[in-house]
């Protein structure tokens, strides 16, 4: 496996292979694997010749009161992870790297980040469009995969790829989750063992809101207030946001259909957790009856 630190060692490397005809797939990260960037990694592997990865803490879509400084890294955990499952190389730039001295050229998507995470995280799905902007001009690739678990992010990408006329095959992978249904995520590691246990009221209210639907409820509202219900009978959790939501356009809908999605962010404990159930698609979780 091969590891490049520098843009222009990364570039060269893709131009070497576009000339060699070869089919770049590519995995953006920030690191701290779990099951989920694997599958990712396992689906890139499918999709390319040459499977490259990224691992970038990306500072711009960190807001100033939020977990950059702790976010959690471990790079040689992550390299032997990424070997094992067959990834070609790691782009691993530092911060002057990707953001040098008089840097000033961002990437706004604008309807799609205007609510759930975007209202929340003021700034977010710029420093992620503008990072990935950069990542797809430095590795170059023809197909990219990312997660269903950040779906706004999907749809933000999804959306500046056909905007600004980028040639990437985007491909969006399920949310992989633990045994008892928690959606994977690298900032599970600052739960205590009892906000763990909180922190599935997430997927279970989500599951509650997929069993609403199939019996017939389409009244957003009704099903809302069930979830939000549902969230706040586990002690250390406050809901930032409960909301059902198109998926193309990310407006808030007042029906729920089979072209809208219920995504969830919650703070359990000082942890900011996101989830989302799009209705119609599979959620296969263990749900305890009766609560
Ligand atoms: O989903 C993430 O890990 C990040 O938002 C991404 C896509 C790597 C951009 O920094």
């Amino acid at each position: 496996m091969e590891i490049f630190n520098t843009v222009k060692d990364m570039q060269d490397k893709a131009n070497r292979l576009r000339e060699q005809g070869k089919r770049i797939a590519f995995v953006p990260t920030m690191g701290y694997f779990h099951e989920g960037h694997l599958d990712l990694m396992r689906e890139g592997r499918k999709r390319g010749d040459y499977l490259v990865i990224s691992i970038f803490v990306n500072p711009t879509q960190f807001g100033p009161a939020e977990d950059l400084d702790k976010y959690p890294r471990d790079f040689e955990r992550d390299r032997t992870l990424a070997e094992e499952v067959g990834v070609d190389a790691i782009f691993f730039p530092d911060n002057e790297g990707m953001y040098p001295p008089r840097y000033q050229t961002y990437v706004d998507v604008e309807g799609v980040t205007k609510n759930l995470c975007g209202a929340a995280r003021q700034g977010h799905f710029r420093g992620v469009a503008t990072v990935c902007t950069k990542l797809f001009n430095i590795v170059k690739p023809h197909v990219t995969v990312f997660g269903k678990k950040d779906f706004q992010q999907l749809v933000t990408i999804r959306t500046m790829i056909r905007d600004l006329n980028m040639d990437i095959d985007v491909i969006g992978m399920p949310t992989t989750r633990e045994h008892d249904g928690l959606a994977m995520s690298s900032r599970n590691v600052y739960l205590s063992e009892e906000e763990r246990e909180s922190a599935l009221s997430l997927s279970r209210s989500l599951f509650l809101a997929k069993k609403m639907f199939e019996a017939g409820e389409t009244d957003a509202g009704k099903v809302l207030a069930e979830v939000t219900r549902y969230i706040e009978s586990y002690p250390h959790t406050r809901i930032d946001y409960a909301k059902i939501s198109c998926v193309d356009t990310i407006e808030e809908a007042q029906h729920v259909g089979v072209d809208t999605f219920i995504a969830l962010a919650v703070k359990v404990g000082k942890t900011r957790l996101i989830d989302n159930h799009v209705f119609g698609e599979v959620l296969d979780i263990p749900y305890p009856e009766g609560r």
